[in-house]
């Protein structure tokens, strides 16, 4: 099982929120509707904006899954 850790310091947003955030998405949805939608349900990426691609990453490694 797969350790969480926080992604977004400012929101608090960690892996397994992004995780639950993507939990109905199809993988053929493109990268930035998947991140529009993880974005909405954390409001991660709204502070400093530093972790843009780490959110990025971790949505395409959970697509991949
Ligand atoms: S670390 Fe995510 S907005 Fe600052």
């Amino acid at each position: 099982m797969k350790e969480n850790y926080e992604i977004c310091h400012c929101m608090g947003v960690t892996y397994f929120d992004i995780e639950d955030a993507l939990k109905d998405s199809d993988k053929l949805e493109d990268a930035v509707a998947l991140f529009d939608k993880v974005q909405q349900a954390t409001h991660c990426s709204t502070g400093c904006g530093g972790c843009h691609d780490k959110i990025l990453s971790t949505i395409s490694e959970i697509m991949m899954a």
